[in-house]
């Protein structure tokens, strides 16, 4: 059987350990494309480096013609700039719709069968822009970042019960920014609830408080130490997971952005919601029960996430 196919849009930070992760995981071969010449190619050619080391056949193309991704079976699409301290990730709209228009176009004439998945900021409205302009079918292209709210809490959370992170599941919901939804009835300790762990005496609803707080802030905490882009690592390993659940049809439940039509009581617009993740790219929105508290909190990033789509239509016209 051939080998998998994985076209990697842009090859700065993340799309450089997007590819040592695709690598190591034994993924298949790899397509790093980018505008600036040289540098897809030289990551390309140092990772390929890897190869005997690490003792993987993956092979890894560096490229600045799109014709190179044809026939990807999945794609992630990192191109764009980064936050700087001091930014928001709505402060990178303007330039990345651009980008997300010229990659969405890539994909629709060399990859339109491939599983999209996007972490361009701001997310949920890059995604939506990213499927408008590639016209694939919705449930083909999510977009990237409630794995990685969700792992940034579970890292918190564990520090907090001194337990292995592992042994930590959490749910977040939402956009992608300070209004995401940390559900903590739906955050356990190997299936104990946070509620329940709070009244064992484990932790106070003020630390907990504390911890969603310090989620919703997670990007731009490292953002400010960086001071020169933001996150790569935990973003990548974010990706690669999502990329893996359709490759190897694993039927993950994950917290991604996905196209909602109808379900939480919303339409055409992309946000975090709880999905499976199969061979059938996004195979199910699932709906989970939310308390009152959660559901205003719910409707106010998907506020925030609309205010975006508007900005974006005002600045090209043909999204409606
Ligand atoms: N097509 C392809 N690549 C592009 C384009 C384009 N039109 N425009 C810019 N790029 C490339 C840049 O040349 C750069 O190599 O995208 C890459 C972005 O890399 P970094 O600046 O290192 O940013 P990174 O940390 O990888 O983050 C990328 O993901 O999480 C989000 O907010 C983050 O929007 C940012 C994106």
């Amino acid at each position: 059987m051939a080998r998998n196919k994985i076209a990697l849009i842009g090859a700065g930070n993340i799309g450089g350990t997007l590819a040592h992760l695709a690598l190591t995981r034994d993924l298949g071969d790899v397509v790093l494309f980018d505008v600036v010449e040289g540098v897809p190619q030289g990551k390309a050619l140092d990772l390929n480096q890897c190869g005997p080391v690490e003792g993987k056949d993956g092979n890894l193309k560096g490229t600045n013609d799109y014709a190179d991704i044809a026939g990807a079976d999945v794609c992630i699409v990192t191109a764009g700039v980064a936050r700087k301290p001091g930014m928001s990730r709505d402060d990178l709209l303007g330039i990345n719709l651009k980008v997300m228009k010229a990659v969405g176009e890539g994909i629709k004439a060399h990859a339109p069968n491939a599983f999209v998945i996007c972490i361009t900021n701001p997310l949920d409205a890059m995604v939506w822009a990213l499927r408008e302009f590639s016209g694939l079918p919705h449930h083909m292209v999510v977009g990237m970042a409630g794995v990685l709210d969700s792992a940034r809490f579970r890292h918190f959370l564990a520090e907090e019960f001194g337990v292995s992170k592992q042994d930590v599941t959490a749910f977040v919901l939402g956009g992608h920014g300070d209004t995401m939804v940390p559900v903590i009835e739906y955050s356990t300790v190997a299936g104990i609830p946070i509620p329940a762990l709070i009244k064992m005496g484990w932790s106070t609803q003020e630390r907990i408080d504390a911890i969603v707080d310090r989620t919703r802030k997670g990007g731009g905490e490292i953002v400010a130490l960086l001071k020169t882009g933001s996150a790569y690592y935990a973003p990548a390993t974010s990706g690669i997971e999502m990329a893996e659940a359709y490759l190897k049809d694993k039927k993950r439940l994950l917290p991604c952005a996905a196209y909602l039509d109808g379900q939480y009581g919303q339409k055409g617009l992309y946000v975090g919601v709880p999905v499976i993740l199969g061979a059938g790219g996004v195979e199910k929105v699932v709906e989970i029960e939310l308390n009152d508290k959660a559901k205003a909190n719910f409707q106010t990033s998907v506020d925030a996430v609309k205010e975006l789509m508007v900005a974006c239509a005002a600045i090209d016209t043909s999204l409606k």
